[in-house]
């Protein structure tokens, strides 16, 4: 019969049908190289404890390293019919070096285990997210950049709200990822906890000294209680919440990217190189990679909603229902790492087309700057807001816009209105309006370009 690592207790072999549809090693094998680290820094501390020999601990760290050392080689190595990662690794352990192997799981259990492993896991991969998502952010920079000083309309209801440049269009994305990097550092912030020392649930018997085993380990600090840590997968819900809020915003540029590249905007153009065809219609430029984009965040939002449901009726302590936590954590990190990429692609080979954006930025939606022209001249806001709102009805009917009127047509609807009106009513003077340091006033986006490329800059 298979050895299992709890065989003693039992007389007979497991029921395939039951005991199969527990494996987890199929998936939980990507947290080798962390199970191996953690394992390594639980044989120090025994040994410091006085638990193991000096030649057991020798014997058993010289074999972890070997076994580290043929998985990263070939990773395919890491595979058998172990129930899990923590159990392949002892496997070969012991095979390795015999006895001195039967005696690394002292003092511990599988359940502090696991999370040690995940939480590894999180510290050392959760950066290379962070890398993906500065990609995206390094493409609208450099559009943002390149854009200049085209001009743009901005929505509200998807209607024409107001101009604004395209870059502070752009860097208005920007801002929402550069969030998402500081909600992953956050997410790992949480993760940075040394469960070990935990035992089953009730704590070690042997005298670990957890501190020094988290500063092992690079963790800044142990975790409180070892009945909740044995069951404590908040610092994956968080991950999954960041990690949905990222890929919210890379839906949210995916729509708003598709829009834009429409034949209806046509205010970018999508280059072949980021589009496919249709098998039927000749016409066709479909952006799908975005389209992909918008569908995967659902797919990392139902990974959240998963794991808390998984996680909300579980009686205290460890239960194997806790193992459903890892796979939507993988799968999430892979579909954010893949959709950034694309996103990134994407962002980087649109085209801008700023005659068009410019043509769509005048007109009616320069009737805010009409009313602060008012204003300018001691009207009331109110009172402006209807006197322009009856200058707008009358050119809609007579489809004009305020550019087309004469002098002496301005003023017919109020007295205030005077020669230099023409230059203070078009979408360039109106960005140039706006004064505070978060608005579209050219000089305010050029310092919040200066700061994301500084930000980049002191990443890279
Ligand atoms: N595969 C398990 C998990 O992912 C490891 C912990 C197993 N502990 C246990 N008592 N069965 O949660």
């Amino acid at each position: 019969m298979t050895q299992h690592l709890w065989s003693g207790r039992f007389d007979a072999a497991p029921d395939p049908a039951a005991f199969d549809f527990g494996l987890s090693f199929r998936f939980d094998r990507r947290l080798f190289e962390d199970d191996v680290t953690g394992s390594l820094a639980w044989a120090a501390a025994l040994a410091d404890a006085g638990i193991l020999s000096a030649d057991d601990a020798a014997a058993i760290t010289g074999g972890l390293h070997a076994i580290l050392e043929q998985g990263r080689r070939d990773p395919s190595w890491v595979d058998g019919p172990d129930e899990d990662v923590h159990s392949f690794v002892e496997r070969q352990l012991v095979a390795r070096i015999g006895d001195a192997g039967r005696r690394l799981h002292t003092g511990r259990s599988r359940n502090e285990q696991v999370s040690v492993d995940f939480r590894l896991y999180l510290r050392r991969r959760i950066p290379e997210l962070q890398a993906r998502i500065r990609e995206v952010i390094a493409a609208l920079v450099q559009q943002a950049d390149q854009a200049g000083d085209a001009l743009m309309p901005s929505y509200t209801h998807l209607r024409r709200a107001m101009p604004v440049l395209v870059s502070h269009y752009l860097l208005s994305h920007a801002a929402a990822l550069r969030r998402d990097h500081e909600r992953l550092d956050q997410a790992r912030r949480e993760a940075d906890a040394l469960p070990l020392g935990s035992g089953a649930i009730a704590g070690t018997g042997y005298p670990v000294d957890t501190a020094r085993l988290a500063e092992r380990l690079g963790f800044s600090r142990v975790v409180p209680n070892s009945m909740d840590a044995s069951s404590d997968r908040d610092f994956a819900a968080t991950f999954l919440y960041a990690v949905s809020l990222a890929m919210v915003h890379l839906s949210r540029i995916a729509e708003d990217v598709i829009l834009f590249t429409s034949e209806e905007f046509g205010f970018f153009e999508l280059a072949d190189a980021s589009a496919t065809g249709s098998s039927m219609m000749p016409q066709k430029k479909n952006p799908d990679p975005l389209e992909l984009v918008r569908g995967k965040a659902g797919r990392a939002i139902g990974h959240l909603t998963g794991l808390l449901v998984t996680m909300k009726g579980l009686p205290t302590g460890y239960n194997k229902d806790l193992q459903e936590d890892k796979e939507p954590v993988f799968d999430a990190e892979d579909t954010l790492a893949v959709s950034a990429v694309a996103t990134a692609a994407v962002l980087r080979r649109l085209t801008l087309h700023p005659a068009r954006t410019g043509r769509a930025a005048s007109g009616l939606l320069l009737a805010t700057d009409v009313a602060d022209y008012l204003v300018s001249r001691g009207m009331p806001f109110r009172q402006a807001h209807e006197v322009v709102g009856a200058m707008v009805r009358q050119l809609l009917m007579d489809g004009r816009a305020f550019e087309a009127l004469s002098i002496d047509e301005w003023q017919q609807f109020s007295a205030l209105f005077a020669d230099d009106v023409k230059a203070r009513v078009t979408a360039a003077a109106s960005v140039r309006a706006r004064r505070t340091p978060q608005s579209t006033h050219p000089e305010a986006v050029a310092a919040h370009l200066a700061a994301l490329q500084q930000w980049l800059a002191a990443c890279a």
